[in-house]
């Protein structure tokens, strides 16, 4: 794909589709839970359609009318054992979160991903759950992942790397399982999963404190059924957040964007660089605060960030830092080990795409130092992505500011944004 620059600015109001992560979670609790759940503006982006075609392979009746999905569940014990091994594509969420679900479940079963996701590190999910009395063979820590039947006994686990998808799996076994479990994040993450369990009626405590959180789960209750009416993904707002910000003439409205405060980093950090971002209409949909956010091109001043922050926006670090590389004086940002093990290693690709798109960017100890008073012009157009969709769209943007790039390996964006290149066209973008 090659994005080119926009002389027009980036306007209008954008549709971003349903957040990934609770759209995952959309089809995982419903088909545990006694009942038909309906889910509204899902995201059908590969990424959760792997999770789909998964739950059908265990026998969950799930399928799709008038734009929404209707999920027949039967239960904590009602999947049955699939007859092939359940590929998971690019989907660190489906990994995680269906390891700690099928390892207290009866049956045997295999997990596989694509190239990506099968150098990704799984001990992270499979050491706890091993505690819990689960048995799950990989292959030196990664996928595939030979799950074995197992009825796990209750835990208390404390989970020091911060990582949503490790409570998620943590707290999805601990469903299954008789008596209670206590599970401590060192590190508050997306709380996603707590806050769906406690509508379907599950017996969830959290208890919140400075930056820590106790979650306590007592299994064996039946989940009741709950419609879902998906929020939009901030994750795939902040690309048109950061377009709209560096590219001039730009005003762009987006509606309904989950603004949940354990994933709105990105927001803090763009105010704090002197973004104009206005926040209108909060509500709750599906648990989850909402709001529009309407966004004007800005004069953008570079930032600090501390590692804390970090966990409230690990995801867009990629975009984050072009809009960095746009602004008028350095940024630091810290602690972004994590980076090194999501779909690619995103902290050598941003640094290594940034310095060819001719910004100064480097890489101390795992924190990013992006100058954009040493910006030069693009040295080389070839942005490398390993096929990660976020990397692809963060370049894309940067495109729309700098000059043609040609991004390569693009197909990566249906991952989590199928129309992203149509949607950013039609705000003014320059993608062919
Ligand atoms: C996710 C959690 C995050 C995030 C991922 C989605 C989730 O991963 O990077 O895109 O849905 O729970 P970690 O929990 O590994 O940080």
């Amino acid at each position: 794909m090659f994005s080119d620059q926009t002389n027009i600015g980036i306007n209008g109001i954008i549709r971003i589709p349903g957040d990934k992560s609770i759209s995952h979670r959309s089809i995982i609790i419903p088909s545990i839970s006694n009942g038909i759940c309906e889910i509204t503006n899902i995201l059908k982006s590969d990424d959760v359609l792997r999770t789909i075609d998964a739950f059908k392979e265990m026998g969950v009746k799930i399928k799709e009318e008038n734009k929404k999905i209707i999920i027949n569940g039967k239960g904590l014990e009602s999947l049955k054992q699939p007859t092939k091994d359940l590929y998971l594509g690019n989907s660190g969420t489906s990994a995680r979160l269906l390891t700690g679900l099928l390892a207290s479940q009866k049956f045997d079963c295999v997990l596989t991903g694509d190239k990506s996701l099968s150098s990704r590190p799984m001990k992270r999910i499979t050491n706890p759950l091993t505690e819990m009395g689960a048995k799950i063979k990989t292959n030196d820590g990664k996928l595939p992942l030979h799950i074995s039947g197992s009825i796990l006994k209750n835990c208390k686990i404390q989970i020091d790397i911060p990582s949503a998808q490790i409570k998620s799996g943590l707290i999805l076994a601990a469903l299954n399982t008789h008596g209670t479990s206590f599970i401590n994040e060192q590190n508050i993450t997306r709380d996603h999963t707590e806050i769906m369990l406690e509508s379907f009626g599950a017996d969830i405590e959290v208890n919140k404190s400075d930056n820590c959180s106790e979650i306590k789960i007592t299994g064996k209750k039946t989940l009741t059924p709950k419609n879902i009416d998906v929020p939009a993904d901030l994750s795939s707002s902040a690309f048109f957040i950061v377009a709209a910000l560096i590219n001039k003439n730009s005003n762009v409205t987006l509606k309904n964007i989950n603004i949940n405060p354990t994933r709105n980093g990105l927001l803090i950090a763009l105010e704090k660089m002197g973004a104009k971002i206005e926040v209108s209409n909060k509500k709750i949909r599906a648990g989850e605060i909402v709001a529009d956010l309407n966004i004007k091109s800005s004069e953008l001043h570079g930032c600090v960030l501390d590692h804390e922050i970090a966990k409230l926006m690990i995801d867009e670090f990629p975009i984050l830092s072009i809009a960095a590389s746009q602004a008028n004086s350095p940024s630091y940002f810290k602690g972004l080990d994590e980076l090194r093990v999501k779909e690619s290693d995103r902290l050598d690709l941003i640094n290594r795409n940034l310095i060819n798109c001719g910004c100064y960017s480097e890489i101390k100890n795992n924190d990013l130092f992006i100058d954009p008073t040493k910006n030069k012009k693009i040295v080389n157009p070839e942005i490398r992505t390993d096929f990660d969709h976020r990397i692809a769209m963060s370049f894309a943007v940067l495109g729309s500011r700098i000059g043609k790039l040609h991004i390569n390996e693009a197909d990566s964006i249906s991952t989590s944004f199928p129309f992203f290149r149509e949607q950013f066209n039609k705000a003014g973008g320059n993608l062919s």
